[in-house]
């Protein structure tokens, strides 16, 4: 079973966005068993559930705040959506739970500086110092040609984990939000340059170098 968590202890930077439009990719377009486990008291991701129509393909829901994680047999991919402000044995109990890793951050001083600090104490974790966990960045929410993209993109590229790619700020997100879908279960010619964007990110979750036996 694959294992992906979205993970920043910074709030509001995209992970419940990122990890329903994740389970929304695997379901739609690889047609994976998916579950979608939510550690956020918010339950976020699980509103998002509720809010998915049945004619569409079923994402299994698991409220992991309340409820023992346990995955049914047939589960192929397990999306796991993270609170926010978590540090500490708790971030270490999160980072166990999944071989890859995605931090979203969002382009504002307070968001960088947080996430440095964040990152800083991720790579010190045992696991992602020994390769057990795969880690990348991606940048959400931007609006290209800001001062505050050229500081995030000048930020992520210093870092020692991959900057993976950019994801532009859209209605359409909020769009799928409502309707308990993703971008991949919406209109191509509506959500093209969304599809594009998020292509570096599959390519990494498809390729080696997002799951831990490769250096
Ligand atoms: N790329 C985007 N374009 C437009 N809106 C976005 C984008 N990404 C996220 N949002 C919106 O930003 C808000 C916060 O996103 P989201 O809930 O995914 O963040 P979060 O990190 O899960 O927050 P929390 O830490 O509270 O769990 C939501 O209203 C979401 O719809
Ligand atoms: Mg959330």
């Amino acid at each position: 079973m694959r294992r992906i968590m979205v993970l920043n202890s910074k709030g509001g930077c995209g992970k419940s966005t990122i990890a329903t439009n994740l389970a929304s990719y695997y379901t739609a377009y690889e047609e994976k068993n998916v579950t979608l486990v939510d550690f956020d008291p918010q339950a976020s991701s699980l509103d998002w559930l509720k809010a998915r129509s049945l004619a569409l393909p079923e994402i299994r829901g698991i409220n992991a705040v309340k409820d023992a994680v346990r995955f049914q047999r047939q589960t192929e991919v397990a999306i796991m959506d993270a609170p926010a402000r978590v540090e500490g044995r708790e971030l270490a109990s999160l980072v166990k739970r999944a071989e890859t890793i995605i931090i979203p951050v969002l382009p504002s001083p307070i968001d960088i500086r947080a996430a440095a600090g964040f990152i800083r104490e991720l790579l010190t974790s045992g696991r992602v110092s020994r390769h057990e966990t795969k880690v990348a960045v991606i940048a959400n929410r931007v609006r290209e040609n800001t001062l505050s993209y050229h500081a995030l993109n000048a930020f992520l590229k210093t870092l020692k984990i991959p900057f993976v790619t950019t994801l532009r700020d859209t209605q359409n997100y909020i769009h799928a939000e409502e309707k308990g879908t993703g971008i991949f279960e919406m209109a191509p010619s509506k959500v093209w340059q969304d599809l594009e964007q998020w292509d570096p990110l599959i390519k990494w979750l498809r390729s080696k170098r997002s799951h831990p036996d490769s250096q």
